[in-house]
């Protein structure tokens, strides 16, 4: 059997971005720069390098920047250009080239399950990704290929996983899961509880936000009931492709364990240690930072 290839990506970015303010008063979290590029366009390459050149990003209010930064920039980069600054104006044009980028909007802030169902109309009843925001992932562990890979193999859906410490997994939706071959780190998905208190949780397999589904998730969608937050859970849904949904009806979750370099940017800390960690890494700032670096620990 041979299942349809992925060549959507949708992008859920409709939240408030609350962690942030006041930086986010006015501009989206997603616009936050990661060094020099906003986190968003790092998710977008990332979709793009796996293949998906289309891509859906699910907004709000006050993310116009987010179209605005994908789009073209006459005016400046005719400035550029006159100037002869070919640098500059490939940054710039960068993020345009990247992918066909759509916008659909939320509405109303329901939860991840509502905006992933918000992409309905656009994904139609393909296979897809789900890219979320806060979670980046080091282009050097190319996960979402694999996952792609994964998907055109087995069919179903297929999500990220991570082992968290057991005081970490209430941040986190929850996977039970058993082995289905010899990679320990490919493993089938028996059951899923969004944040579960430490004593609860199944397994300390968190879900990380990079999933690729079957677009058998929108009828389950419409039909799952507000959960933990009161909000429409993708992992109530997934709970129940995973459990009570046929193979041959877009049923059957696998997981991928990573092990692979993530950084997370959701809220203040672990953003400014991803800051810190990526620029650490350049070549054009990393060596007289890390030099800095040393010395300022030492003084603390
Ligand atoms: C969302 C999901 C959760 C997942 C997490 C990954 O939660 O609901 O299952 O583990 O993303 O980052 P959020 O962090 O948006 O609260």
């Amino acid at each position: 059997m041979t299942y349809g290839a992925v060549t959507k990506a949708v992008i859920p970015a409709a939240g408030l971005g609350t962690r942030f303010l006041p930086a986010t008063k006015a501009t989206p979290k997603e616009m936050l720069p990661v060094v020099d590029t906003p986190a968003i366009q790092l998710v977008v390459e990332e979709a793009a390098s796996a293949g998906l050149g289309d891509v859906l990003m699910v907004t709000g209010r006050n993310k116009r920047p987010l179209e605005d930064h994908f789009d073209r920039a006459a005016e400046l980069e005719s400035i550029l250009a006159a100037k002869g600054d070919d640098e500059k104006l490939a940054l710039v044009q960068q993020s345009t080239d990247l992918a066909s980028v759509h916008y659909v909007r939320q509405g109303e802030p329901k939860g991840l399950g509502h905006a992933v169902l918000c992409a309905q109309a656009h994904v139609g009843r393909e296979p897809f990704a789900v890219l979320l925001g806060d979670d980046l992932i080091d282009p050097r562990d190319p996960l979402l290929k694999q996952m792609v890979g994964l998907r055109a193999e087995h069919g179903g859906s297929v999500i990220a996983l991570m082992e968290v410490p057991r005081s970490q997994i209430h941040l986190y939706g929850c996977a039970a899961v058993e082995p289905i071959g010899d990679d320990p780190d490919i493993v089938r998905v028996t059951d899923l509880v969004e944040k579960p208190s430490a004593d609860e949780a199944p397994s300390l397999y968190a879900v990380i936000g990079r999933y690729v589904l079957d677009p058998a998730v929108f009828s389950i969608l419409e039909k799952t009931e507000p959960g933990r937050g009161g909000e429409i859970q993708l992992t109530d849904a997934l709970r129940v492709l995973a459990d009570s949904t046929p193979a041959a009806e877009g049923g059957g979750v696998i997981g991928v364990v990573f092990r692979g370099r993530r950084y997370d940017t959701g809220d203040r800390l672990s953003y400014l240690q991803a800051v810190v960690q990526l620029a650490c890494e350049r070549d054009d700032l990393g060596p007289e930072l890390r030099a800095w670096l040393k010395e300022f620990v030492s003084t603390l």
